[in-house]
C-alpha cells in the first residue's frame, strides 16, 4: 500500500465518529507531543475527560496550544471527533492564520462497530444514538473535505485500510536549508543576457554550451541563485531563459518565480494578458523560438517554488520579499508576498502601486535576498538586501556572494528601459522621518546570548524603566552609531577619606589578571562621541542632524546649546578639510571617540553642581580654573573657547 503523503508542517484533522479509533491510530502515527486530543484537554481544564460541560474551555485551550505549535513550526494533530463542518472551520482558520497545510484523515468504520467498542469503554456511558449522530453528521461533509478547504484529505474506508494506513513526512517544497551554498545571488536580469555573462564571468563561473544546452561550473564549487524576474523589457529574453533553465536542470543554479515569471505563463497558456510593462519584449523575443521551447519555458515557470529557506535557515531567497512569518511555509498569501511583497494598497503618483516597508520591520535571524525593487546600489536593511539594481533601467546587474557577503555588481551596458519611477534607495537605513521604535518590541521578554556573560535575561518591567528613562534623555536611536567602552573602576579604597588609592589600585588589576597598566594623566574632560559630516547631503543620508551630532557615553546629547554644538562640529569639519581626512579615507562622515577638555559645557555643570558646593576654597581654585582657562583662550585667540570660559566663570560668580 503506498504511503500518504504528509507536508511536514501541517495541522492534521482526525474525523470520526466516537469509537472510530481516532486516539488509537494517532498514538500509532504520531509523537504524543504531536497530538492535542479533546478528551485529554476536558481532562487538563476540568480534572475529568468526559465532563461535557467543559468542552468549550477545553478547545479553546486546544486551540491556543495548537496556535503555538504552528507558530513555531511544528506539526500537530487534532484529535476530536470533526464530524461537522462547524467543528472543522476553526482549525481550518487557525491552519490559514498559520499559513500551514490542513490535512484531514477520516476514519470511517461502520457504526455498529464504534458501538460495540465504546459499549465496552468504561468512559463511554452514552448509546448508541450519539454514534449514528456523529455517523450522519460525517457522512453529510466528507465529500465536501476539499471544497471546505482541506488540501490533503485521506479517507480511510474500514478497519483494514485504517490499520494499513502508512504516512510519509515530506518536508515543504521550500525548504532547502540542506544546502549551505556558497551562493552566488543574482538579481532581476530581465533579459539583459550582455551583463548576466559578464556577471558570471566576473564571479568566476565557467560557462559552456555544446550547440544545445549550457551549463556552468565554478572553481569552488558554488550554486547559482536566480530571484526572478529573468523576462520581459531585455533584449535577450530567450537567451536568459534557455541558460538559467539549463542550469537549473543540471542543478548548478536554483530559480525563485518572479511577478514577470507568473505574468508571461499567463500568455503562454494562452491567455491575453496586457503586453505592458515589458512583457511585449518577452512575446517577441519567445515567438521567434519553436512551441517546444515554449513549452518547456512554461512548464519551467510553472515548478518554480515561491522561496527557499536555504544553509541550515540562515538564508532566505525570494522575488520580492519574505517575512519571517511566511519564510518556509505554504500558503496562498506567502506566494504571494513572495512575488509582489507587500502593498499599502495605494496607487504612486506614478501609477504604480505603493511598496509597503516590510524590511524596516524586519526583525528575523535569517537573512533575506529578493530582487524585484530597482534600487541604484544593494544595500543591507535589518538583515534583508535588495539585489535589484536596475539593470534593464541603466543600472546595473548585482549578485550577492554568500556566506561571504559580498556585493559583485557589472554595469549595464545602456539603458533599455527608461524606468517608470526613478530609482530610488530602498527605505534609506536611517531616515529624519523614520517612525519612532515600537515599544511593544522592546517591553517584551528578551533573551540575548552574550560571549562572555553567557545568556542574559531582560524583563519587560526592567527594559519598560530604561525606556522610560532613555525616551526623556536619550538621543534619538539611529544617531547613536556608537557607545564607547569604559574602563571599570577598581574597587573603592579602604583608606579613610579616599575614593582610590594607587597600591589598591594596582593590586586589584593583578588579582583580576591584568599584567599592564598604563598610567595617564587624568584629564578634567568628558567623553564625547562626536559624528561628524563633509556635507549636509551626507548628514541628510545617515539621518541626522545638518553638520553632525555630539553624544555623551551614555548615548545622550551633549549639548543642550545646538549653536554650541554647531560650532563645535564646524571646527572639527574645518580640521578633517584641512587635514584632507574625508579624501584619505573616501569618507564623507567621521565618527571621534573623543574626551572634551576642560571647558566642555558638561564639565561646568559638573564643577557647578558638584564640586561647587564644597566650599570656598574649592569655588577659589576654581575661580582659577575659569582664569586659566580663559588665559589659554586667549592665547589661542579662539572664540569659542573665550566664550566657554566667560559662560563657566559666570556660573561662579
Ligand atoms: P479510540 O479511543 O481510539 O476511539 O478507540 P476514538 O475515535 O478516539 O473515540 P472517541 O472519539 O475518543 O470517543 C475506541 C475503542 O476502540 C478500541 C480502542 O481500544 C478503544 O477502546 N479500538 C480502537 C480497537 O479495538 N481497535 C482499533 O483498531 C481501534
Ligand atoms: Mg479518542
Amino acid at each position: 500500500m503506498r504511503p500518504y503523503e504528509l507536508p511536514s508542517l501541517s495541522l492534521v484533522v482526525l474525523v470520526g465518529v466516537s469509537g472510530a479509533g481516532k486516539s488509537t491510530f494517532a498514538a500509532r502515527h504520531f509523537k504524543p507531543t504531536e497530538v492535542l486530543s479533546s478528551d485529554r484537554f476536558r481532562g487538563l481544564v476540568a480534572d475529568d475527560e468526559s465532563d461535557q460541560a467543559a468542552s468549550a474551555d477545553a478547545f479553546e485551550a486546544m486551540r491556543q496550544l495548537a496556535a503555538i505549535r504552528l507558530r513555531r513550526g511544528l506539526l500537530t494533530v487534532i484529535d476530536a471527533t470533526n464530524v461537522r463542518s462547524e467543528d472543522r472551520k476553526d482549525w481550518l482558520n487557525l491552519a490559514k492564520a498559520h499559513d500551514v497545510l490542513p490535512v484531514a484523515v477520516v476514519l470511517d468504520v461502520p457504526v455498529a462497530l464504534a458501538v460495540a467498542r465504546n459499549a465496552a469503554r468504561p468512559d463511554r456511558d452514552f448509546g448508541a444514538g450519539v454514534v449514528q449522530r456523529h455517523h450522519a453528521a460525517l457522512k453529510r461533509g466528507v465529500r465536501g473535505l476539499r471544497d471546505e478547504g482541506f488540501r490533503y484529505v485521506y479517507t480511510l474506508g474500514g478497519v483494514k485500510r485504517i490499520d494499513e494506513a502508512v504516512f510519509e513526512r515530506r518536508r515543504p517544497w521550500t525548504d532547502r536549508s540542506d544546502q549551505e551554498g556558497p551562493f552566488d545571488i543574482i538579481g532581476d536580469v530581465h533579459g539583459c543576457g550582455e551583463e548576466l555573462r559578464a556577471l558570471l564571468d566576473e564571479l568566476g563561473w565557467v560557462v559552456s554550451f555544446d550547440g544545445v544546452r549550457h551549463s556552468a561550473r565554478h572553481p569552488e564549487g558554488r550554486t547559482l541563485v536566480f530571484l526572478g524576474d529573468l523576462v520581459d523589457r531585455g533584449p535577450e529574453v530567450s537567451e536568459v531563459l534557455h541558460l538559467v533553465m539549463d542550469l537549473v536542470a543540471e542543478g548548478s543554479a536554483m530559480c525563485v518565480p518572479g511577478n514577470h515569471e507568473i505574468k508571461l505563463l499567463r500568455w503562454l497558456r494562452g491567455k491575453n494578458p496586457s503586453p505592458t510593462h515589458g512583457l511585449a519584449a518577452s512575446i517577441a523575443s519567445l515567438s521567434a523560438r519553436d512551441e517546444g521551447f515554449r513549452d518547456r519555458v512554461a512548464s519551467f515557470i510553472d515548478g518554480l517554488v515561491s522561496h527557499y529557506v536555504l544553509d541550515r535557515g540562515r538564508l532566505v531567497v525570494a522575488h520580492a520579499g519574505m517575512t519571517e512569518a511566511y519564510a518556509g511555509r505554504a500558503s496562498g498569501r506567502v506566494r504571494q508576498f513572495a512575488l509582489f511583497g507587500e502593498t499599502t494598497g495605494e496607487i504612486d503618483e506614478y501609477g504604480l502601486p505603493v511598496r509597503a516597508d516590510w524590511a524596516a520591520s524586519y526583525r528575523g535571524r535569517a537573512a533575506v535576498v529578493y530582487g524585484h525593487t530597482p534600487t541604484p546600489t544593494a544595500e543591507w536593511v535589518n538583515g534583508t538586501l535588495c539585489v535589484d539594481t536596475g539593470c534593464v533601467f541603466g543600472g546595473s546587474l548585482t549578485a550577492l556572494r554568500w556566506p561571504e557577503r559580498e556585493i559583485v555588481s557589472v554595469p549595464a551596458a545602456r539603458v533599455y528601459v527608461e524606468p517608470v519611477r526613478p530609482l530610488a534607495p530602498l527605505s534609506p537605513p536611517q531616515q529624519a522621518g523614520d517612525p519612532p521604535p515600537d515599544v511593544s518590541e522592546l517591553i517584551t521578554r528578551v533573551r540575548l546570548e552574550t560571549r562572555f556573560a553567557g545568556a542574559v535575561a531582560l524583563e519587560g518591567p526592567s527594559m519598560a524603566t530604561a525606556i522610560e528613562v532613555m525616551s526623556r534623555f536619550a538621543a534619538h536611536p539611529k544617531h547613536v552609531l556608537y557607545l564607547p567602552p569604559t574602563m571599570a573602576p577598581v574597587e573603592t579604597s579602604s583608606r579613610p577619606g579616599l575614593l582610590e588609592h594607587p597600591d589598591e589600585a594596582f593590586a586589584y588589576y593583578r588579582k583580576h589578571g591584568v599584567p599592564t597598566v598604563v598610567c595617564e594623566e587624568k584629564h578634567m574632560g568628558s567623553r564625547a562621541v562626536v559624528w561628524v559630516t563633509r556635507s549636509p547631503e551626507a548628514s541628510e543620508r545617515l539621518g541626522i542632524p545638518p553638520g553632525g551630532v555630539i553624544l555623551t557615553r551614555r548615548g545622550r546629547r551633549f549639548f543642550p546649546n545646538q549653536a554650541l554644538e554647531a560650532q563645535l562640529l564646524d571646527r572639527v569639519r574645518a580640521g578633517a578639510d584641512r587635514a584632507a581626512t574625508w579624501d584619505e579615507l573616501a569618507t564623507d562622515w567621521l565618527l571621534l571617540d573623543a574626551e572634551l577638555m576642560p571647558w566642555s559645557v558638561k564639565a561646568q555643570d559638573l564643577l557647578v553642581a558638584q564640586y561647587a558646593p564644597v566650599g570656598a576654597a574649592a569655588t577659589a581654585r576654581l575661580g582659577a580654573a575659569a582664569a586659566a582657562m580663559a588665559r589659554a583662550a586667549e592665547r589661542a585667540s579662539d572664540p569659542l573657547a573665550i566664550e566657554l570660559a566667560a559662560s563657566l566663570s559666570g556660573r561662579l560668580s
